[in-house]
Parts: C-alpha cells; structure tokens; sequence
C-alpha cells in the first residue's frame, strides 16, 4: 500500500521519476480541451474520493482534474457533512470508504488525523495538507523550479516569513534532492527544530531576511496566517521585516525565481510588484499542482517508482 503522506513516503528517487513523468504528460497534452483524458488514460475506472476539513481552491480542483485527466473519477466532500463532521472517527470512515473508492485524499489540521487515515484505509491516502505539512503542493514547486532549467541539486532555496507547513515540506525535500534551504523566520515563528536536524545539513534559519536571499535561485513565501490560526496583530508586526519586496529579490540571485502556494495576501508577505512582477512563477506553480499531482496519484498504484 502506497500512502503519500509526506515526501518521504515515496523517497528521493521516486520524486525524481514523478517529476519526469510528470512533465512528459503535460506536454504530451498541451493544448487539449482540459476534461480529455490523456491518451493511456492509466487510472481509468478508479475513483478518488477528497475529504476537506479545510478551506480549498487549488487542491480540489487540481486532484479533481488530475483523476479526471488519467481516466478516473473523483467524489469531493466536505468533513462537515459527513459524520465525520458529528463525531464518526477517522478510523470508521478509514474502512468504510475503502469499500467505496480506490484512494483518499485529505486536507485536515491535527497530522495524526491524517496517520490515522492511512492506518485503516485499505486504499491509499494522499495528504491534501495538514497544519504539519504539504507535500502535493512542494511536488509542484519541485516541478516548476525543474521546468524553468534549474537543476534541483545544490540550488539555494530561500524561504521568508512563518516557519509554516509548507515549509516543512520543502525542508524534508531538500534532504530528498540534495538542495540547500535557507529560512529567515521570526522568534518564535522558526519551524521545528527537529524538522531542520532531520535535513542533514541541507537547512538552516536565520533571523535576517538578507542572509537568506542572497545567492538564492528560489525565493519563497506563505500567507503569515495559516488557515485555523488566529490573525494575531502581534504575529503580523513581527513578520513585517520578512516581506518579500523587490528590494529583497534585489538581493538573490538575478533573476531568481519568485514562488508561493497560493492564496496570497498582497502587501503583507508579498509586494504586489514582486507577485506580479516578471521573476513571478505563480500561475506556472498553480497549474502544476495538477500535473504534479497526476504523478503523485499514478505513484500511489504503483505505475512510477
Ligand atoms: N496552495 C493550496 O493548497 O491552495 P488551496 O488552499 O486553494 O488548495
Ligand atoms: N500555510 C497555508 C497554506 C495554504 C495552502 C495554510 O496552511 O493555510
């Protein structure tokens, strides 16, 4: 049984031959009506079904289209209308959906939650997001990074802001990929110290935003305000130096890449002059979610890796 829980489930290797895949069918079907199934349609008859605990643009739409696009389809529900929402336990709807559909993806907050799933799902469980990581959307930030020419060994990766999940997720891949992470987070907003021993010496935080853009190939936020987190006045005052202007990109690498996840808020961890500015990749990002995902989706029965 294959779980994507974190990046770690499927390895350094595998994450390779998903990217690969991965940007061999999006050009193999570049310029298609976006409901046609790819040409092998390699998931056909099998169902996904997407549990949201969380608000969702990105990821119920992209999975949506990513089974969709190999053949399968998809049932989309919201935790609060299910029982789940009045108390049934995970591990019920683990075993009981299992008869239903081919595969689970969910987005939730307490990471166990999400463990929990895969230890009583008889189908695999794909992590949609969780308040401890986001492996799906490191996958489309890999690919985009990959589809621009850079090479994901030794690039320098810098991250700026609230030591969130997303950026878990890009820690534990630069161990995967062998690519260097530099995180300037505020007291108190640095990530789990445990997630930086776990990276091998590939990341590191400092306090100076300076320290962490320079030399980067890859500059990258998030919202300050995770969802379910409390928008704390305090919170916002501390991570104002962190904003990534174009006076930060100034000092990366020229013509460093710009990413974020997605929903962005303008004039707080971003200038509108640097999300929309020429060094942005942020639409190429969104949209990979779905190639990457695609990927993800044929990892998990067994087709790449
Ligand atoms: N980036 C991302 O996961 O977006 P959604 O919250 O819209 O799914
Ligand atoms: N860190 C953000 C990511 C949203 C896609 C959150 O958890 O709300």
């Amino acid at each position: 049984m294959r779980h994507f829980l974190s990046l770690s489930d499927a390895g350094g290797d595998a994450i390779a031959a998903m990217l690969a895949d991965a940007l061999e069918r999006k050009q193999a079907r570049a310029g298609w009506a976006k409901g046609r199934a790819d040409a092998d349609a390699p998931l056909a008859g099998r169902v996904l079904a997407m549990i949201f605990e969380k608000n969702s643009t990105r990821t119920r739409v992209s999975f949506d289209m990513a089974i969709r696009q190999l053949g399968g389809q998809s049932i989309v529900m919201e935790a609060g209308q299910m029982q789940l929402g009045r108390g049934e336990t995970v591990a019920d709807t683990a075993r009981v959906l299992s008869g239903y559909v081919d595969a689970i993806m969910i987005r939730t907050d307490d990471h166990a939650k999400l463990e929990e799933m895969a230890a009583h799902a008889g189908v695999p469980v794909i992590n949609g997001l969780t308040d401890a990581s986001h492996p799906c959307q490191i996958m489309a930030d890999l690919l985009t990074i990959v589809e621009s020419g850079r090479q994901l060994p030794g690039l320098k990766v810098a991250w700026l802001g609230d030591g969130n999940n997303v950026l878990a997720s890009i820690v534990e891949a630069a161990a995967l990929l062998h690519f260097d992470v530099v995180a300037a987070c505020p007291q108190g907003f640095q990530p789990e110290e445990e997630a930086i021993v776990r990276a091998s010496g590939r990341a590191r935080v400092v306090a100076d935003p300076r320290e962490a853009v320079a030399d980067a190939d890859v500059v990258v936020t998030d919202t300050w305000i995770s969802m379910g987190q409390a928008q704390a006045e305090t919170k916002l005052r501390a991570m104002m130096p962190y904003q990534v202007d174009a006076a930060l990109m100034a000092a990366a690498k020229p013509g460093a890449a710009f990413l974020h996840c997605l929903p962005a808020h303008r004039g707080e961890e971003v200038t509108p002059e640097v999300i929309d500015g020429p060094q942005s990749l942020i639409w190429q990002e969104a949209e990979n979610r779905l190639h990457a995902q695609k990927s993800v989706l044929r990892w998990c029965f067994g087709q790449i890796g």
